[in-house]
């Protein structure tokens, strides 16, 4: 299904391009005005040093914290100042289970805790990471636009491992010197050095180590109208791939962590991580688990930001009556989702298999989408889809904006690498949140845009969840959002003109070589 989705809109081509366009923007920029670290030149109307955008799609289909004209604002630079942490067990690609609680000083040292688990739920404490060094923002990130680029220098990191079973696990995985002692004969609950300044990092990539998720940072302040605040801390994303990832330059994030300040009400994991040390790992509370339910509508919990540059909200309905299936990625030029580029509209059938081996508590699925429209929502997009060789890509010679083609009868379109049918391998599960409202996390697509089309490519972590905001809705109820989007655009397309002439000219050139 998602081979629709960002990353996959994506290959590796395509997002080489873009990235060059972009560097090409910055080179000449630079020239121009001299280097304004903080400055992307992008959006002309705004300023970029104080963005802020508010949600832009249906109020009804809100999460339900964010109705009531909740602002949402990012500063660039971003203040990291304060402890930041999970509000729930994280699952990295691997999979691995862990809760992280970092604290960033006004002096720029920064000291990060993370505990590792043994289980999908993060009960039980493996080991603890504690890990010093100091970080340094550097400008406003070219790539992925909202976000800042830093860079980070490791001072220190121990290791406290917690049972002898944990000790056991990675003694076979780490080189036999790692800790100084023989990790066999390491004692629970006290800490070893795994790294410092002087020894080598090989320990590091031997467990799979790295901070470059503080190379690409991001602080959303979420501001409700009874005056409270909620702040969340984005860091760059962790490569699906194990061999990548103690090399990935993030251009995405990972689930955000929240100011221990200011964080959402009531939030016990918040609590819990926040108070322990590496000698104390949180455990959390066994989650009552969520039965599968998929019946529904679900949207998009914030605009999410993919790797290579792309800003997208999805919306999915599930008919299990049918094992059918509709997905609706609106694609979007800007971090706050407010200047659409095109909507994608998948449909197709599901089914669900097994629960997961890997993770206890998910499922796994395989999707099958067999008709794909496209709406383009700028000139410069309908143009790029207009020019596709006929036969191609829907009806050459006849995209406009805000119209939308239906691809099936071209099998796809390769030019948006679209090609139907397609099949893809998920996994899906399900959590309710603080309020005991459900939570879908579908699989996190692999970060080298390729497709999980074999079992072998399933995912073994999750997108950022959606919410269900109604049961068992149907098709009818679709068009009130269709002319809402129309509004949205036309409002905002005479402000776009530069964005999307970078954005269109990125397309332009991909689909000149392909
Ligand atoms: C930044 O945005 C806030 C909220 O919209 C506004 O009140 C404030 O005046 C802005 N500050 C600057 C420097 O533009
Ligand atoms: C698409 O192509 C047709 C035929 O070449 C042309 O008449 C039309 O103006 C084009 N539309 C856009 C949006 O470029």
């Amino acid at each position: 299904m998602k081979h629709l989705e960002a990353g996959n809109m994506s290959n590796g081509r395509f997002s080489h391009l873009l990235r060059e366009v972009w560097l090409l923007w910055q080179a000449v920029f630079v020239v121009g005005s001299g280097s304004k670290l903080w400055e992307v030149p992008t959006r002309p109307f705004m300023s970029s040093s104080n963005f802020s955008g508010s949600l832009q799609w249906e109020p009804h289909c809100q999460y339900p914290h964010l109705q009531n004209g909740v602002k949402i604002t990012a500063d660039i630079p971003p203040s990291l100042d304060g402890t930041w942490v999970s509000t729930r067990c994280e699952v990295r690609p691997g999979p691995e289970f862990l809760t992280r609680s970092y604290t960033f000083h006004s002096s720029r040292h920064f000291q990060a805790l993370q505990h590792y688990y043994t289980d999908s739920g993060c009960e039980e404490p493996a080991y603890s990471l504690m890990i010093r060094g100091k970080i340094r923002l550097r400008q406003a990130s070219w790539i992925t636009l909202g976000g800042t680029e830093a860079e980070q220098h490791l001072s220190k990191v121990g290791i406290v491992v917690h049972t002898v079973a944990a000790r056991q696990r990675l003694a076979s995985r780490l080189p036999a010197a790692c800790v100084g002692l023989s990790l066999g004969r390491a004692v629970p609950g006290k800490m070893y050095e795994l790294y410092n300044t002087r020894a080598g990092r090989g320990c590091l990539t031997a467990l799979g180590f790295s901070m470059m998720e503080m190379d690409l940072v991001r602080v959303e302040t979420q501001h409700h109208s009874h005056g409270g605040k909620v702040q969340e801390l984005f860091l760059g994303d962790i490569h699906t791939d194990w061999i990548q990832r103690t090399q990935h330059r993030p251009t995405g994030y990972q689930q955000p962590l929240q100011s221990a300040m200011y964080h959402v009400h009531p939030c016990p994991v918040c609590a819990l991580v926040y108070r322990s040390s590496e000698q104390r790992p949180p455990k959390l509370p066994q989650s009552t688990a969520a039965p599968l339910s998929l019946a529904g509508r679900w949207v998009s919990q914030r605009c999410e930001t993919r790797p290579t540059v792309l800003f997208l909200n999805r919306d999915f309905t599930f008919d299990p009556s049918q094992h059918a299936w509709e997905g609706i990625y609106r694609h979007y030029s800007d971090p706050a989702c407010s200047q659409p580029t095109f909507t994608l509209r998948a449909l197709g059938h599901y089914a669900q298999e097994n629960p997961s081996t890997k993770l206890s508590g998910a499922y796994e699925f395989v999707f099958k989408v067999t008709q794909v429209r496209v709406t383009a929502w700028d000139e410069p997009t309908a143009k790029l889809l207009n020019s596709t060789r006929p036969g191609k890509c829907g009806l050459a010679g006849s995209w406009k904006v805000r119209v939308e083609q239906d691809l099936t009868p071209t099998d796809g379109c390769p030019v948006l690498g679209i090609k139907l049918p397609h099949k893809e391998y998920e996994l899906f599960k399900m959590e309710l949140d603080h309020r005991k409202l459900p939570l879908l996390f579908t699989g996190e697509r692999p970060t080298d845009a390729s497709s999980p089309d074999r079992p072998l490519r399933r995912p073994t972590s999750f997108q950022p969840p959606m919410v269900l905001c109604s049961e068992g809705e149907t098709q009818s109820s679709r068009m009130s959002f269709n002319s809402k989007q129309v509004q949205l655009a036309s409002a905002t397309e005479r402000h776009a003109q530069l964005v999307l002439l970078v954005f269109g000219c990125a397309l332009g050139s991909w689909l000149c070589v392909y």
